[in-house]
């Protein structure tokens, strides 16, 4: 799988974030205006960028964006790992997403993050596995990631929906401290908000043979980049840094766009945190 933010993607986020003109970031790449609007569009250039010093002009590290300027990707993952954990990808509007599904092997209980744009292959793996879906724990409340949510609660009318959004229903909301118990595993949360107001970050943990733990993320922090800040960019760095870079450095990081990454590889590879 492709990194969800190419070069440009990259560039143009840090240059909004830190408010830096074109102007100004084009003169810091040793590019004219249209070369750098070019880069931002598509991710490749024709003129090699000095991303030296515009990574210093908009806030990136210089090391990492160079990192990913010679197509760096996060290591393949073994799922077998984890065993009762699967990820889905779906497409809708000229865009695709991710959906995770985790249960306990032992008592089959299953929980769905987010939903991504369609729920059939979730449905047919939870039916092929015998699984009961107990919860739904949305990352955050943006469509393409709830588009199938109608969907799950009429097929599966159990299932307990979880969400941080201050529009949910009270039962429904997140509360500080919970953990939730699907068999063996751990669910708790911690509030991730900056790409989105209800932005959370779920935890799983304590899977067989000492899996490390998974942090299902949504659009907080992608492999080699993170969501857009939607005018709450230094909310959204700094909830990433605190609340998902501190977690142990083999923590899985499911991202809701893009490939499957570690704390480990973040740390090491991501231009927004170097
Ligand atoms: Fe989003």
């Amino acid at each position: 799988m492709n990194l969800e933010d190419h070069l440009g993607d990259i560039i143009r986020k840090a240059r909004m974030m830190s408010n830096t003109s074109p102007a100004v970031a084009a003169r810091a790449a040793g590019l004219t205006e249209a070369d750098l609007s070019g880069l931002e569009e598509s991710g490749v250039y024709a003129n090699r960028p000095n991303f030296n010093t515009l990574a210093r002009a908009i806030g990136l590290h210089p090391g990492n964006l160079q990192t990913i300027a010679n197509g760096w990707l996060p290591s393949k993952k073994d799922l077998n790992r984890w065993r009762e954990l699967r990820v889905f990808t779906t497409a809708g509007n000229g865009i695709t997403v991710n959906c995770y599904l985790a249960w306990d092997g032992v008592t089959r209980d299953a929980a769905l993050f987010d939903t991504g744009f369609d729920v059939s292959p979730v449905l047919e793996t939870i039916a092929a596995n015998h699984l009961e879906l107990s919860h739904v724990f949305i990352t955050h409340s943006h469509s393409d990631h709830i588009a199938g949510l109608g969907t799950i609660r009429a097929s599966l009318p159990a299932a307990k929906v979880h969400s941080s959004s201050k529009n949910a229903p009270l039962e429904q909301r997140n509360i500080t401290g919970e953990c939730v118990q699907l068999g063996q595993l751990r669910i708790t949360h911690r509030a991730t908000p900056g790409h989105a107001e209800d932005g959370v970050t779920y935890i799983v943990s304590n899977w067989p043979d000492h899996a490390p733990q998974v942090a299902i993320v949504g659009d907080t922090i992608f492999a080699g980049s993170m969501g857009g800040g939607n005018n709450a960019w230094e909310l959204a760095r700094s909830k990433v840094r605190e609340e998902i870079l501190t977690l142990p450095a083999e923590t899985l990081i499911c991202a809701g766009h893009g490939p499957l990454t570690t704390v480990a590889e973040e740390k090491a590879n991501n231009p927004f945190f170097g």
